[in-house]
């Protein structure tokens, strides 16, 4: 089997965040798709060992923002990388309140959906929520960011509780368009897969993976 198959699905970008009352989850899924018009109905899969899984769950509801290609790897870093089990993923982000009370972040979003969980399938790892559409607002005219801009422009990795992770053959190994002129250098973060490019030969000691969040010691160079 050629997993690289695997490669040729489209996606975008987003960030799927409830909360139940109690606790806030909130994280980035490639899996959002528009199911039905009459209702709008959208799915998204979350891992089971998210946090934002069950607070899906638990909540009944859930926003969904459409990340834009001005959204940084701060963000994506932020929102996919790391747990909202552990930490705040809002703290210091502007942050509104969906029709349904659940929290999102204008910041690079171009839209936002406010969304009822209508149907859950149970697929082993992860858990597909139906959900019916209340409210959908468009926040910018930015162009909605692909899977594969992620992957080509911004070089991101896919970890592996997203649903479109193939081991041992990510996406993101793929050259990215435009890369390699020989005088900068790359330096790859050996947690989350990120690739720093720098005109530098040495990383700052203060360095920290704006993706994961680790330190210039989990940096290897690449060139
Ligand atoms: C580009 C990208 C796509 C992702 N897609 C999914 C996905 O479709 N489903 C999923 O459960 N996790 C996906 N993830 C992983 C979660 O965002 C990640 O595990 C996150 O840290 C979970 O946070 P939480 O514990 O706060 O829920 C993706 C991550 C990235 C960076």
């Amino acid at each position: 089997m050629d997993k690289k198959a695997l490669f040729k699905f489209s996606y975008g970008v987003y960030v799927v965040s409830a909360t139940d009352g109690e606790r806030t989850g909130a994280c980035v899924v490639n899996t959002g798709l528009q199911l039905t018009s009459d209702p709008y109905q959208v799915m998204v899969a979350i891992n089971k060992e998210n946090n934002t899984c069950s607070v899906v769950q638990n909540a009944g509801h859930f926003a969904l923002a459409v990340l834009s290609e001005k959204a940084t790897m701060e963000l994506v870093g932020r929102f996919g990388f790391k747990s909202s089990a552990d930490i705040d993923k809002y703290e210091g982000l502007k942050t509104e309140t969906s029709s349904l009370f659940d929290p999102y972040t204008p910041e690079g979003a171009c839209a936002v959906l406010s969304c009822v969980v209508v149907n859950t399938l149970d697929v082993g790892t992860h858990i597909l929520f139906v959900g019916e559409v209340t409210d959908a607002k468009v926040l910018t005219a930015d162009k909605p960011m692909t899977y594969e801009y992620y992957h080509t422009v911004l070089r991101g990795k896919t970890p592996p509780k997203a649903s479109a992770y193939v081991e041992g053959a990510d996406a993101s190994e793929q050259p990215a368009a435009g890369s390699g002129d020989g005088k900068l250098h790359h330096f790859r973060c050996m947690v989350c897969g990120y690739v720093y490019e720098t005109e530098l030969t040495e990383l700052p000691d203060d360095f920290t993976c704006p993706m994961c969040g680790v330190g210039k010691d989990k940096f290897e160079q690449v060139d």
